[in-house]
Order: structure tokens, then C-alpha cells, then sequence
């Protein structure tokens, strides 16, 4: 995820894109960059780290720090509006990045241009075949100076472009040749007079003014200059001039749509629309899971999901000879460690401990060389994990570090590094980094299964098979979340509520009660459900509500059983599960039902109706579910 702008008009561009990408910065602030067309030629300019850098790069000037409070951002807002002293030029595109293909850096930050300097583009999203097309590029003579995925496609128009001598045509030839998920923003300095965008799978609105047309990823970057937009489709690319825009299909025919007016205020349009940003991560788990499974799941001739295939993955020897997985991390990651210890064992018949970090590095463990060590962290900059990530280094094992932060000091300290492609996390309360490391526990678990010989290829082929299904299933829960903000409402004023499940699920209740617990304030805990009965049962009554979480049809019996033990003492009792007959009957008050799904996978689901559970307690109780309270997003003390 990244936020994309491009402005055409009479205006200075730089201080028109600059200001516009401040209003992105949520999107990626690794980098940013702006390219404008200056008379002769495109004027590139790009400066790691946050947007301010950039500034500073163009006008020479430093902001003195001053703590982030109205008047720091006035100053800043002054410096961004000089940038127009110094790029001087009425059309431009700009970028704040969130890298996915190689750190941030200067070089990797976008607009990338073709070695000619005739094409710059800016790009949201992941070209999955990038290195294919690279390759061949290379062999053709063409060389890169980054190591972006987007740096391909630009190198692709300009010689396309030499091809069709049209840029248009340049454009429609080179998006039939990439594949995977995209929001493009192209300007040539053989046509001063456009903007040419295309958008798949990857967000793209386009901004109507007078006499000034813009581009953006989202509604917030171009508020200050209208209200009037075009939502531009799947698979359609528009040509924006100062005086009109011109629609089309992939293919090239012409299509006609209406001009929308935004009703958002500034606030709601940066959460796009949704009240808060948790609510609106738990929505973008289906495209985060797509985003991170999809690189990664080979296909076979026939079409057929058959292998996992980690581009950064340097380690396969020594997944082939490990003895033991040891997983450490902190909170919510923690958890999708737990998750990863049954996938281990099921999928791989690996031996796996898991352990939470700030225990992990004071007890003087056990470690082998053999042994392949991975740490899970969101933001990759936890104190804990990073400790016990340098403790296991010490010992010479070898690190796997699974993060969702490109560039982090996880990721920069590890030998193998697995990104979570699931965009930046902003809301305290994790929730689709959680559900992206899961999946990548999963592939991890499917790869390690294949290398090692302990899952055969036509059950890693069901598996990676199944997994493809997942992202819709996912949709289909938040589709009916509803019946969870109804049952929330009769519930948020109950004094505690257990979470409890066997196996996969008693790793998911670990993650549920947590996820409760930091932005509703609710007692909550998770028990393995079979453990009630030797102490917890005591807590029980009235005013629990304990929800079962039950995706393994061979222990319906059994988990069914502990529901009707609470529910005697007085609880209510909700059950999540994909039962759709009636195991459950008379057992619960409320049954959630998920899509159907195998028990082993059952994780990426069944956790989703208790995100939604937590933010609507949260609501209901008048907390800010972003800022819950003594929390911070990133836990850099130990
Ligand atoms: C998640 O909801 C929490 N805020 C917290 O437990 C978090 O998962 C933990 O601090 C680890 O953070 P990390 O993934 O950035 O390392
Ligand atoms: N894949 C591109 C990069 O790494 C764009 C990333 C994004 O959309 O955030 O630079």
C-alpha cells in the first residue's frame, strides 16, 4: 500500500502533490517522491523517509523539531508550499511509499524512470511477474538502478513506447504484460499535456477541478481542491488533460461514467470512509491476505496451486535439516505463533516452541544450531522480539523474521525476512497484520511440509488450494457483521467473558480475549477448553459470556460439553463454528456461523467475528478503538 497523486492544471505542481501526499502519508511514509514536467524535461526528486525529507531536499531548508502540535505542521506545510520556488512545472505525479520490493531507500522511493528519462511513473500495489519481465529486460540490455517491481514497468512503457510511437498504446500494451495488483500514474515528456492512470486491484480516484484534473489513492489528498470524482474501475485507465478526462477499458474502448460528489470530511475520508481505522483494517484483510498469499503460491501447468515460493527466502537447506521450529514474538504476534505450532505440526510434522519474547531471552533456553528460529513482529521494531532475535544469533541459529515493516531493524537484522503485505497498520489494536502472519505461518508450514517430505504434493496442493479461497470467506463474514454488532450490544456490559476453543481454536481465543481486552476494556481470558473444569468453571456466572470457538468437527462433542457446563452456571454462551447442522443446538444462546472451511486453515477465519466482537464493545462503550488507553502502537522498551 502506498498513496499515488498526479495533478494537471495552471498551479505550481510540487506544493500541489506535496501538500496532497501529507494526506496520504497514512498510506506508506518510508519515502516520497514527485516528478514534474518542467518544460524540457521530467524533473525527478525523492528522499527517503517521511515527506518532510523531500521538502528539505528541494528547498534546501531544514524544520527545526518542534514536538508534533499544530504550529510544527503549519511550518512544515509553509515548506512544502516553497517546493514550488524550486520545481517549477503545471503537471506531475508523486508518491509516498510503503515498500514491498527492496528497503527504503532514495533510489527505491517512486517516480521510477525509464533510463531514456522519457517515462516517470508512480505505482500502488505489486507487479507479481516483475522478475520475469526483468530478466528479459536485462537480457535486452536494459539496465535498472533499483530493486522495485515498479522500476519494470517503466522500463516497459518506454520501450513499448518506442514501439507503438503512442503513449497511450504503450500504456494498454505494457498493462496486458503485468500481472498482480496496481494503481499506475505515468507522465511522458513527449506529452506534456496528460496523465495517463490505470488501476487493478489497487484503489484510484480521479479529481475533477477547473481547468486542473487530479489523481489520487484516496479521497483526502485532493479535498482541498474538489469534491467532484470519478471512481476509476477495475481494469480501466483514464487519460486526464486540464481541460477533460477520457475513460477506457483495458482494451481501449471508451467508457462513460458519472462524476461522484463527496459528502466526507476531511477526518472520515482519511479512514476512507469508516469510522475508525480499526474497522477499517479488519475490512482489509481480505485484500491483505490476497496480497501476501498471492506471490507466493505457485502455480502448476494446469493452473493448480502447487508450491510455495518465498522470493526472499535464502533458507530452504536449512528448513530441510531443522530439528525444531522455536517461534518467539510479542502479543498479538505471539499468538500467531501459537497458531503456527499446530500448523507445524499438522501440516509439517514439525517439532515447534513458542515462546513469548521477554520470557524467551531471561531463561538461558536451549538452542541448537539446527534449529530454525522465527520472530513475528508487525512494526519490527519491538524491544522484546529483537532481543531474543540478537540472543539467537548469538547462539548461531538462524533467523526468519516475519514483519509487516520493510526496512525495520527486524527485518534488516534476520537472515530470511517474510513480509506481511497487509499495508500499513495504524490502528493500536492489531488486526489484519495478525491475520497475514497466520497466513504466512501457514505457507511457511505447507513449504517446510514439501521441502522435508512429510506432506505429500497433492495435500500441500489441496491446502495451498484451499487457502486461495480464504480472502472471500473472509468477506462473506464481514459481510454479516451485523449479528455480531447486535449481539455486542446486548453483551458489552457483562462483568467478563472467556474465550475458549481446542487446538487452532484455543490459539484463536488467546488472540480474541486480547483483542477484547485492549480496546473494550473487558475482563477477558482464553482458556483451552478442556482446562475449565481444573479452576476457571469457578468464575463462572451470570454475568460471563463465554464464546466457544469451535472449528473442529471431531471435537463438537467435546467443546459442547464445556458449553453446556458454563451455561448450566449461568453464562451465555455464543459459539463460533462452521457447524451448519446442529451440533450446537440448545448448547448455545447465539451461534456465529463462518464458511466452511477445513479445521486446519479454520484460524484465518474464525478470529475475524471477534476483531468485529472487541470494536463494537469498544463503540458501545465510548472508547477510541485506535487509541486505546496505556497503549502504543509500537513497543520499542523493554
Ligand atoms: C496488538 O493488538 C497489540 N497492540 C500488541 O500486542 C502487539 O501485537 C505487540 O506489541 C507486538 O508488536 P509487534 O508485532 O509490532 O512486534
Ligand atoms: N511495489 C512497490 C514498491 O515496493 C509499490 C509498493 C506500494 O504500493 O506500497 O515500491
Amino acid at each position: 500500500m502506498c498513496g499515488i497523486v498526479g495533478y494537471i492544471g495552471n498551479k505550481n505542481a510540487a506544493p500541489v502533490l506535496i501538500r496532497a501526499l501529507k494526506k496520504l502519508e497514512y498510506r506508506g511514509y518510508d519515502s516520497a517522491g514527485i516528478a514534474v514536467y518542467t518544460g524540457e524535461d521530467i524533473l525527478v526528486k525523492k528522499a527517503k523517509g517521511a515527506l518532510k525529507n523531500l521538502a528539505e531536499r528541494i528547498t534546501g531548508e531544514i524544520i527545526p523539531y518542534k514536538p508534533a502540535d499544530k504550529e510544527f505542521d503549519a511550518c512544515e506545510l509553509s515548506l512544502f508550499d516553497k517546493t514550488g520556488d524550486f520545481v517549477k512545472g503545471t503537471l506531475g505525479i508523486g508518491h509516498t511509499r510503503w515498500a514491498t520490493h527492496g528497503e527504503p531507500s532514495d533510489t527505491n522511493s517512486h517516480p521510477h524512470s525509464s533510463t531514456d528519462g522519457t517515462i516517470s511513473i508512480v505505482h500502488n500495489g505489486i507487479i507479481e511477474n516483475y522478475a520475469e519481465l526483468k530478466a528479459k529486460l536485462q537480457a535486452e540490455g536494459y539496465v535498472f538502478q533499483s530493486q522495485t517491481d515498479t522500476e519494470v514497468a517503466a522500463q516497459l512503457i518506454a520501450k513499448a513506447y518506442k514501439e507503438e510511437k503512442d503513449i497511450f498504446k504503450a500504456v494498454l500494451k505494457v498493462l496486458h504484460l503485468i500481472e498482480g495488483s496496481y494503481a499506475l500514474g505515468v507522465v511522458c515528456k513527449d506529452y506534456p499535456d496528460r496523465i495517463i492512470c490505470a488501476r487493478k486491484e489497487s484503489p484510484l480516484i480521479i479529481g475533477l477541478g477547473k481547468g486542473e484534473n487530479f489523481i489520487a489513492s484516496d479521497v483526502p489528498a485532493i479535498l482541498e481542491h474538489t469534491r467532484d470524482v470519478y471512481y476509476l474501475g477495475e481494469k480501466e485507465v483514464a487519460v486526464l488533460y486540464t481541460d477533460h478526462v477520457d475513460m477506457f477499458n483495458f482494451e481501449g474502448e471508451k467508457v462513460i461514467k458519472e462524476a461522484k460528489h463527496v459528502e466526507w470530511d476531511m477526518d472520515a475520508a482519511e479512514k476512507g470512509g469508516y469510522p475508525h481505522f480499526m474497522i477499517k483494517e479488519i475490512h482489509e484483510q481480505p485484500k491483505g491476505l490476497t496480497d501476501t498469499m498471492r506471490p507466493r503460491i505457485v502455480k502448476d501447468n494446469s493452473g493448480k496451486a502447487s508450491d510455495v515460493y518465498f522470493e526472499e527466502n535464502k533458507m530452504d537447506e536449512a528448513w530441510k535439516n531443522a530439528k525444531r521450529v522455536v517461534i518467539t514474538a510479542c502479543g498479538t504476534a505471539y499468538h500467531s505463533g501459537v497458531v503456527a505450532k499446530y500448523a507445524f505440526e499438522k501440516i509439517a510434522r514439525m517439532k515447534v516452541d513458542v515462546d513469548v519474547a521477554s520470557e524467551f531471552r531471561y531463561r538461558n533456553p536451549i538452542l541448537d544450531k539446527d534449529d530454525i528460529f522465527i520472530v513475528v513482529s508487525q512494526s519490527g521494531e519491538t524491544a522484546d522480539t529483537l532481543s531474543a532475535l540478537r540472543l539467537a544469533k548469538q547462539n548461531g541459529l538462524k533467523v526468519v523474521a516475519i514483519t509487516n515493516v520493510v526496512g525495520s531493524t527486524v527485518s534488516r537484522e534476520a537472515d530470511d525476512v517474510i513480509y506481511t503485505l497487509a499495508g500499513p497498520e495504524i490502528a493500536v489494536a492489531s488486526t489484519k497484520a495478525y491475520t497475514t502472519q497466520v497466513l504466512c505461518m501457514y505457507l511457511l508450514a505447507i513449504k517446510a511440509g514439501k521441502l522435508r517430505g512429510t506432506l505429500s504434493d497433492e495435500d500441500a496442493s489441496k491446502l495451498l488450494s484451499e487457502l486461495e479461497t480464504i480472502p472471500a470467506k473472509v468477506q462473506e463474514i464481514l459481510d454479516g457483521k451485523d449479528v455480531i454488532q447486535k449481539f455486542a450490544s446486548t453483551q458489552f456490559n457483562k462483568d467478563k467473558i472467556f474465550y475458549i476453543g481446542r487446538q487452532f481454536d484455543s490459539a484463536t481465543s488467546l488472540e480474541s480475549a486480547l483483542k477484547l481486552k485492549e480496546v473494550s476494556y473487558m475482563h477477558s481470558e482464553a482458556f483451552a477448553a478442556g482446562e475449565l473444569k481444573h479452576g476457571p468453571i469457578a468464575l463462572i456466572d451470570d454475568k460471563t459470556l463465554v464464546v466457544a470457538i469451535a472449528s473442529e468437527p471431531s471435537l463438537y462433542d467435546k467443546i459442547g460439553s464445556n458449553m453446556v457446563e458454563v451455561k448450566a452456571r449461568g453464562a451465555t454462551v455464543l459459539v463460533i463454528t462452521q457447524d451448519s447442522g446442529d451440533a450446537f443446538k440448545g448448547k448455545a444462546d447465539e451461534i456465529f456461523r463462518i464458511p466452511e472451511c477445513s479445521s486446519t486453515l479454520a484460524s484465518l477465519l474464525t478470529v475475524i467475528p471477534a476483531q468485529l466482537f472487541a470494536y463494537y464493545c469498544s463503540i458501545l462503550k465510548g472508547i477510541d478503538p485506535d487509541k486505546p488507553k496505556n497503549l502504543a502502537k509500537s513497543v520499542t522498551v523493554e
